[in-house]
């Protein structure tokens, strides 16, 4: 059963001209007033997060050697550090999927249902028997079978700009709308908090970047707490209020991207940002 539920990411797809043509208009779609203005903190219906002295050890192999981090509801934080220095560990235990060694992590003043927190992987894990909008529905949980489902997932695929896809088998589709579908799926519940593991790792470099400015989109009209890990340095700074450094199973830096939305991608400033985060992360004098 495992097995089945695991459906090979094809890689870096290209993109065909369709696709392009869609990038294109939702690169201008995507020009919503909300990204212009983002919500004050008093609306949104993101969870806080506090962390304190987490623990984490496999055996010998002490990960998280206490982790303290305090995330205001509806904050955009970015995650990066090196391969193997506990970015999915640390979402892993964000989201309830494995247990502390020793540490606290809590949501504000009130107990997270398990549908407040959702977690996106690197592979869209589809299930290739159901159709695209039974794909979303997934995502509702136990309220699956309640009325009003397919509404829901209609307007998650919606959301995402998918929902003329809604009858088609996963297998159809491209890598950078299965991530979508992804996206759908882990939209439709509404969720307080979402954790996005290297999300758009397989993606190729276009379809990377119309996903990144689809995801800053629904942050801003959903107002969710967003948790992104990284490997893209330019892309975390291109989508999060703040980026956090992991070294050593601890919290290295914590650096505000004190920038206007949209940011101007290839700009002096973010460009700046990146080339100092690139230098912590690779170490001294290897930063170009
Ligand atoms: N279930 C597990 N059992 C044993 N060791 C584990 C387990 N999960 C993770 N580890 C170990 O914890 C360390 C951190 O792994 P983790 O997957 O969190 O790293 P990462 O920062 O996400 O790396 P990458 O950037 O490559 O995805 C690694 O040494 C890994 O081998
Ligand atoms: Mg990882």
């Amino acid at each position: 059963m495992q097995q089945a539920l695991r459906i090979p990411v094809s890689g870096a797809e290209a993109i065909d001209g369709t696709d392009l043509i869609g990038h294109a208009e939702a690169f201008r779609n995507a020009r919503k007033p909300s990204l212009t203005a983002p919500p004050a903190k008093s609306e949104t219906r993101g969870l806080p997060l506090v962390i304190r002295d987490l623990r984490k050890a496999f055996g010998d192999n002490e990960v998280l050697r206490g982790i303290d981090l305090e995330i205001p509801a509806g904050q955009f934080v970015a995650i990066v550090g090196q391969s193997g220095c506990g970015k999915s560990t640390l979402l892993r235990l964000i989201a309830g999927l494995d247990k502390p060694t020793s540490g606290t992590i809590s949501f504000g003043e009130t107990a997270a249902r398990p549908e407040d927190i959702r977690v996106m992987f690197q592979e869209p894990r589809l299930l290739p028997w159901a159709r695209v909008l039974g794909n979303v529905e997934v995502g509702l949980g136990r309220e699956r079978k309640a009325a009003g489902a397919h509404e829901r997932a209609r307007q998650a695929l919606e959301e995402v700009g998918l929902a003329e896809k809604r009858d088609q088998w996963p297998a159809v589709l491209s890598g950078g709308q299965k991530q979508r579908v992804a996206l759908a799926r882990a939209l439709v519940s509404g969720p307080r908090l979402l954790a996005f593991d290297e999300p758009l790792g397989a993606l190729d470099a276009l379809t990377r970047i119309a996903m990144q400015r689809l995801l800053e989109r629904v942050w801003a009209d959903q107002t969710f707490t967003a948790i992104l890990v990284t490997h893209d340095v330019a892309e975390a700074v291109a989508l999060a209020d703040r980026v956090l450094v992991i070294e050593d199973g601890r919290i290295a830096e914590d650096i505000s991207v004190d920038l206007p939305r949209p940011r101007q991608r290839g700009s002096a400033e973010l460009a700046a940002l990146e080339g100092s985060i690139l230098g912590q992360l690779l170490g001294p004098g290897t930063a170009g």
